[in-house]
């Protein structure tokens, strides 16, 4: 099995969600469904905005394709996921690879993969909240994974920006999710 391991957090050792994949991936190796692990941070190593130049370059859509598990470690920044990870998306949201248009509508083509999400956002955004129509990370995040096949697992750790404590508590919750996710 092979895991991508991919961090997007402008937050380096203070990061929410870097410490959120690593529990992930680390539990995954604990439970048999780890192996090769290839670790991607797209904040030391950016990939740049998409180009129409830059479809010839297929080095971060084959590693997509290689990988069984992927782990994405996404913050919330201004209500929606970091570019750094949209521009990771742009290359692997491929039509006639990731995905197909047929007469029936498109269907995703990369079923089969599991991919889990650390979310990390400074509010809450919770159905029926003030915020939640705020909320274009994690639907954002769905709805693109859904629509190349993949249904994606989430952990949260959120309102981590209410207060230290606030803060303390979500971590503590999120790591304890990840024992599930890994299960
Ligand atoms: C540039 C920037 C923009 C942010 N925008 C939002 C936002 O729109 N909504 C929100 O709830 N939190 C926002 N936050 C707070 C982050 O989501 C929060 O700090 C989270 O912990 C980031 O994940 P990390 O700890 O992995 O870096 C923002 C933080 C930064 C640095």
């Amino acid at each position: 099995m092979t895991i991508l391991h991919i961090d997007t957090s402008i937050s380096g050792a203070n990061s929410a969600s870097r410490q959120l994949t690593e529990s992930i991936v680390d539990k995954l190796q604990t439970t048999g469904e780890g192996g090769e692990v290839i670790y991607r941070d797209l904040v030391a190593n950016p990939l740049p905005h998409l180009t129409f130049d830059a479809f010839a370059d297929t080095s971060t859509l084959n590693q997509f394709l290689a990988a069984d598990t992927i782990v994405i470690g996404a913050p919330m920044y201004n209500f929606t996921v970091p570019t750094q990870l949209k521009a990771w998306i742009d290359r692997v949201a491929i039509a006639g690879t990731t995905f197909r248009y047929t007469e029936n509508g498109p269907e995703g083509l990369m079923g089969g993969k599991r991919v889990i999400i650390a979310l990390a956002r400074g509010g809450f955004y919770n159905d029926g909240s003030p915020a939640a129509g705020f909320e274009f990370a994690e639907r954002y995040l769905k709805a693109v994974f859904n629509f190349i096949g993949i249904e994606p697992e989430f952990v949260a750790a959120d309102g981590l920006a209410v207060s230290p404590e606030q803060r303390e508590t979500s971590i503590k919750q999120a790591l304890g999710e990840t024992v599930r996710l890994a299960a």
